[in-house]
């Protein structure tokens, strides 16, 4: 039995960067991880491993449709599969080793195993009993079925079993226009596959400004997609090699089966805390299933706090992260503090979609009067050279005081574009103040800056 300032239960962007954080701040520390690699879900199932399998298919996408117009001849690459995976469980092992080496480099006990918590300043580990004067629940968040529906990781997968299919399906039927179900879908529409989205709301990716949504949608549809919205599915029946799709139209009530080689569940996810026995620790949760936390991230019982995906709030690995440094910091007896109105949420779809802050609809519930800047990637330059000319940035700018509410960016690198706006947001910055600012030429983020120019007296390519 060992026993430490901090254990961190969960090795996910949350836990491992909490435990870095902790070891910085002085604190001895162990992470308890019961996978065979650090990293959690979005390392080793999720973010990391999507985005190699993105980016793979994108590169195919350029071959296939832009290659010939810059001159660039020849056949078109086929799709090896198996090696295309082998560079995903590549990259995947990287990262993962990645957080290995931080770890015995912070000198961070990696105890491995699946962790409970038996009682407060306790953790189980297997048959080992450890100390700790902290704990941090960073258990995060698993996926979320649907009744009626049954996921083998076979035929009817989740994200898990989408990013390791045997092959490639044929057609892929794809519950959930989220951000799972549009970022894999877009994976498996660009290497050949033909996919159909059924989404229950009127509209894709829910929360989303809505002119992004329409405009998102119109080109995912361009790229093959379609899309069945105001759809509840009712079941998945899979049989030997196939499954049977059925859903209800919201509208007129009518039912419709539809058949598919792979059903791909992206409905949501849960928060895990199966195995933690937070009822024998006395932890309160709420009636979704998320541990109760106050604004320090402490639950009801001293000395043991919770980060991520198990708490309220946007289930993203950087939102994650900065609980994660928040809550060492707290410990450690500073006084941290995470601005929930300045978190970034990205699709890495191509073209990608960023947003932070206010939608125009949010602003509009709360009577809020404000102006939109807006500009086309079309009158970018650097965009249009690189076959990256759709989509926009819009910035959203109090009507006043011109201070920005929040973006949305639908094109090129729009998940890196966004930063320059969350760093001014953070600042309470004016759109004037991003519009006085140099930007260099050519380059996508003179789109931004023609944004916020279009916030005053207008932009100038357009
Ligand atoms: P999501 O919450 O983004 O989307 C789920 C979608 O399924 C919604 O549009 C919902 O209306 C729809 N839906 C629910 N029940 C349905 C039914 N019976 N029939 C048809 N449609 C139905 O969830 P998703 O995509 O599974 O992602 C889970 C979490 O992981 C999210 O919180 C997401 O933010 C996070 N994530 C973030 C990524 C990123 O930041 N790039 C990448 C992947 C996941």
């Amino acid at each position: 039995m060992a026993s430490y300032d901090v254990i961190v239960i969960g090795s996910g962007p949350g836990g491992y960067v909490c435990a870095i954080r902790c070891a910085q701040l002085g604190l001895k520390t162990a992470c308890v991880e019961g996978r065979e690699t650090l990293g959690g879900t979005c390392l080793n199932i999720g973010c990391i491993p999507s985005k190699a399998l993105l980016h793979a298919s994108h590169m195919l996408h350029e071959a296939e449709h832009n290659f010939a117009e810059m001159g660039l001849k020849g056949k078109s690459p086929s799709v090896d599969w198996d090696q295309m995976q082998s560079y995903k469980n590549g990259v995947i092992a990287q990262n993962t080793s990645g957080v290995e080496f931080l770890f015995k480099k912070n000198k961070i006990d990696w105890l491995k195993g699946w962790g409970s918590i038996p009682e407060a300043g306790k953790v189980k580990v297997g048959d080992d009993v450890h100390e700790a004067k902290n704990i941090v629940i960073a258990t995060g968040s698993d996926v979320a079925t649907l009744p009626g529906v049954e996921i083998d990781e076979q035929i009817v997968v989740s994200s898990t079993g989408a990013l390791d299919l045997p092959k490639i399906p044929r057609k892929l039927v794809v519950i959930g226009a989220g951000v799972i179900g549009l970022e894999l879908g877009s994976v498996y529409a660009r290497l050949g596959s033909e996919v159909q989205v059924i989404e229950f709301l009127d509209a894709i990716t829910p929360g989303q400004d809505k002119e992004v949504q329409r405009t998102f949608q119109k080109l995912l549809t361009k790229q093959g997609i379609s899309f069945t919205l105001g759809a509840a599915v009712q079941s998945v029946e899979a049989l030997k090699t196939k499954a049977k799709v059925t859903y209800k139209l919201r509208n007129d009530d009518s039912e419709h089966t539809i058949d598919a080689d792979t059903v791909l569940v992206a409905t949501g996810r849960k928060p895990f805390t199966d195995t933690l026995g937070l009822a024998d620790a006395g932890i309160e949760m709420s009636e979704r299933g998320q541990v109760k936390t106050n604004a320090h991230w402490q639950t009801n019982v001293p000395g043991i706090y919770a980060i991520g995906d198990v708490i309220t709030g946007p289930m993203l690995a950087h939102k994650a992260e900065d609980e994660g440094m928040a809550v060492a910091e707290t410990i450690a007896g500073q006084k941290p503090h995470i601005n929930y109105g300045v978190i970034p949420g990205v699709i890495y779809t191509h073209p990608e979609v960023a947003s932070v802050g206010e939608t125009e609809e949010t602003l509009k519930e709360k009577g809020h009067a404000y102006k939109a800047g807006k500009f086309s990637f079309m009158g970018n330059g650097r965009a249009r050279a690189n076959f990256a000319a759709e989509g926009f940035v819009k910035i959203l700018a109090d009507a006043k005081s011109d201070r920005i509410l929040g973006a949305h960016v639908i094109g090129p690198m729009a998940g890196d574009l966004l930063h320059e706006i969350c760093v001014a947001m953070e600042f309470g910055a004016a759109a004037e103040d991003l519009a006085r600012t140099c930007h260099a030429h050519p380059t996508y983020s003179e789109a931004v800056r023609e944004a916020a120019l279009a916030c005053g007296d207008g932009p100038i390519h357009s």
